[in-house]
């Protein structure tokens, strides 16, 4: 996590790095720093917000025309004003920003230690930064020589941003296992954990790999590896707006990109389902359509809500596809020597197409000979490019740091990949298939039916504000819809929520039934419905208060129910995508009642770069 900004060229710096800190918050936004170089190096941080420093420094000398900022969440060190970053080194002459973990700094820190070297603060950054300055002063190395030296003793993730007094124009940038962006301009450079700071600027951008270095001047782009070779830097287009990173009206990014549904669910859908063809146009599936079609089994790692999205995945396409599915924690997949073997299928789903767990999953399934498939939203981020093959959700940026419209995207593509796979196995039949096809087109729209009822959703969630805790119960594929709608209310609103089977409640949770309980039964009508029926009698003999989300014209669960929500009707393997819906209003109206920043909550982050 951490959000990292740099400019270099004939403009101001500091609007330009402050502007960028601000819509890389979401990475991170415990502590916010700028270093700026003019006569001298000048850094201003601050435990906080960007727009605590911001409005802490007015007045204070900010011109300059090369700078760095950093927006942190923690790692090493509370966040404070001096575990803040940039850091600066022992001499004064260096000032450094890092995004990641340095996992040998407690190693480096004790050599330095024993050299003399007094640290100010508890982070492993500033280690790092005087580990850099120590080599450049025993070499009498130029900067960027220290570094790569430097980095090659590194073992962890980082992205570093360092400017040095002695060249003012300049920034040395360097990477593994954090992303970074160039942005090429007319005699300027820019750069950023991601394209949201430049985008205004310029649409040509160039990905840095791990284990590059860049010399980044006003007219000159150097990119060199950890071998001191040359790189030639591959210059790509941006497809983004502004107006996509912009709240749009909305007060909240959360609330924008949950209304945005109807039109991204369309964007996922567009070019490649053609139901009147029955055609479903997905070359990352067809370049590795035989691969699929003799998979043995295939194995999803995600983290988050994308975990779930994994899970929901894995019920589609055993159902469809009759492939055998293993879902995983990337953070427990890529410690515990899974057996991969040779021609594995291995599909990676995130949003960010940074998870610093679920990238390092697939490095290592990747090794081992296993083909990557990747659904991520971020195109020309890490995970994406790593993968052999894979399709991009289409939904755009997404900010808030609860996922919603990246969560159907994936939906959707998972959707549409089961499908298509389905009927290339032919393990689905042409009625089934065409039927699905049909339904999947009309989502977009059920979805902006759905959303018309935000308003009633809002007035029940107002009843549930103060319950300390929730249960969310899901069977069959509205199971992993209870764990998201419980991840979604405690992200949000702080409220303790579980989800669980609705049929495994009996197991434990139903310990916790009283009349101050809120259950949340995702309850579409699915070859599950008598059963979930029987379980939300349990709950309401035991005097639980009932939400229940149901498909229109069910006239059961209405009547049993304390509150509803209508979702209309659709096939059970599509009805997860709408049954997510008025859980999302729901977290989001619980979050706003109890005055959360919905959109940046407490202690998580958006991009989680660090494992
Ligand atoms: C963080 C975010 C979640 C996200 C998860 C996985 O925890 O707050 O919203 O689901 O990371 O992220 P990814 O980008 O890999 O989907």
């Amino acid at each position: 996590m951490c959000g990292i900004v740099g400019y270099t060229g004939p403009k101001e710096a500091y609007p330009i790095v402050i502007t960028g800190l601000k819509r890389l918050e979401y990475r991170g936004y415990d502590s916010t720093g700028v270093a700026l170089l003019n006569d001298g190096l000048k850094v201003y941080k601050k435990k906080g917000r960007v727009a605590e420093l911001e409005e802490a420094i007015i007045g204070k000398d900010l011109h300059s025309s090369t700078g760095i900022g950093h927006t942190r969440w923690a790692t090493h060190g509370e966040p404070s004003d001096i575990n803040a970053h940039p850091h600066i080194s022992a001499s004064g002459k260096l000032a450094m920003i890092h995004n990641g973990i340095i996992e040998n700094y407690a190693q480096l820190k004790k050599e330095l230690t024993n050299k003399g070297y007094k640290f100010t603060s508890e982070t492993d950054t500033e280690v790092l930064l005087n580990f850099i300055e120590d080599i450049q002063e025993n070499n009498q190395c130029d900067l960027l020589e220290a570094v790569r030296v430097a980095l090659k003793r590194v073992t962890g993730a980082y992205v570093i941003l360092l400017l040095n007094s002695a060249t003012p124009d300049t920034i040395i940038a360097a990477r593994k296992g954090s992303p970074l962006v160039i942005g090429v301009g007319k005699g300027e450079h820019f750069l950023g954990s991601d394209a949201s700071p430049m985008l205004e600027y310029t649409k040509e951008v160039v990905y840095v790999n791990d284990y590059e270095l860049a010399i980044v001047r006003p007219n000159e782009l150097i990119l060199k590896n950890l071998g001191n070779e040359k790189i030639t830097p591959f210059v790509t287009k941006l497809d983004m707006e502004l107006a996509e990173i912009e709240k749009g009206g909305y007060d909240h990014f959360m609330l924008k990109e949950i209304f945005e549904q109807p039109s991204t669910i369309h964007d996922c859908l567009r070019g490649r389902l053609d139901a009147t063809a029955g055609t479903i146009t997905m070359s990352g599936i067809q370049d590795n359509i035989e691969h699929f079609k003799n998979a043995k089994r295939i194995i999803i790692v995600a983290c988050g809500t994308s975990w779930h999205a994994a899970l929901l995945a894995e019920y589609i396409i055993e159902e469809l596809c009759r492939i055998p599915v293993e879902v995983e924690y990337a953070s427990e997949f890529r410690y515990r020597n899974p057996i991969i073997n040779k021609g594995d299928i291995i599909v990676a789903i995130s949003q960010s197409g940074e998870t610093a767990d679920t990238l390092v999953a697939i490095e290592r399934a990747k090794e081992n000979g296993a083909i990557i498939f990747g659904i991520v939203n971020v195109v020309g981020s890490s995970i994406a490019r790593i993968s052999n093959g894979g399709a991009y959700t289409h939904a755009g940026p997404e900010i808030g740091v609860a996922s919603t419209k990246a969560f159907t995207g994936q939906l959707t593509v998972i959707a549409m990949m089961a499908l298509k796979i389905a009927k290339e196995k032919n393990t689905i039949s042409e009625e089934r298939y065409r039927n699905l096809l049909l339904e999947l087109e009309a989502v977009p729209e059920k979805v902006a039916a759905i959303l018309k009822s935000a308003e009633d959703i809002k007035a029940i969630a107002l009843k549930y504000k103060d319950a300390a805790d929730a249960l969310y119960l899901g069977r069959g594929y509205n199971f992993p819809i209870a764990l998201e709608g419980a991840l979604k209310l405690k992200e949000i609103s702080y409220i303790h929520a579980e989800g669980y089977p609705a049929a495994e409640m009996k197991h434990g949770p139903i310990a916790l039934v009283d009349e101050n309980l809120p259950v949340v039964f995702i309850a579409t009508k699915d070859s599950y419905h008598e059963k979930i029926v029987s379980n939300i009698q349990e709950i309401k003999a035991r005097k639980g208060k009932v939400i229940a989300v149901v498909t229109e014209g069910d006239d059961i669960i209405p009547g049993m129910a304390d509150d509803v929500f209508y979702v209309p009707a659709a096939d059970e393997i599509i009805a997860p995508m709408l049954s997510t819906i008025p859980i999302q209003l729901l977290s989001y109206y619980v979050g706003i009642a109890k005055g959360v920043d919905v959109d940046k909550p407490r202690n998580l982050a958006k991009s989680v770069t660090v494992e």
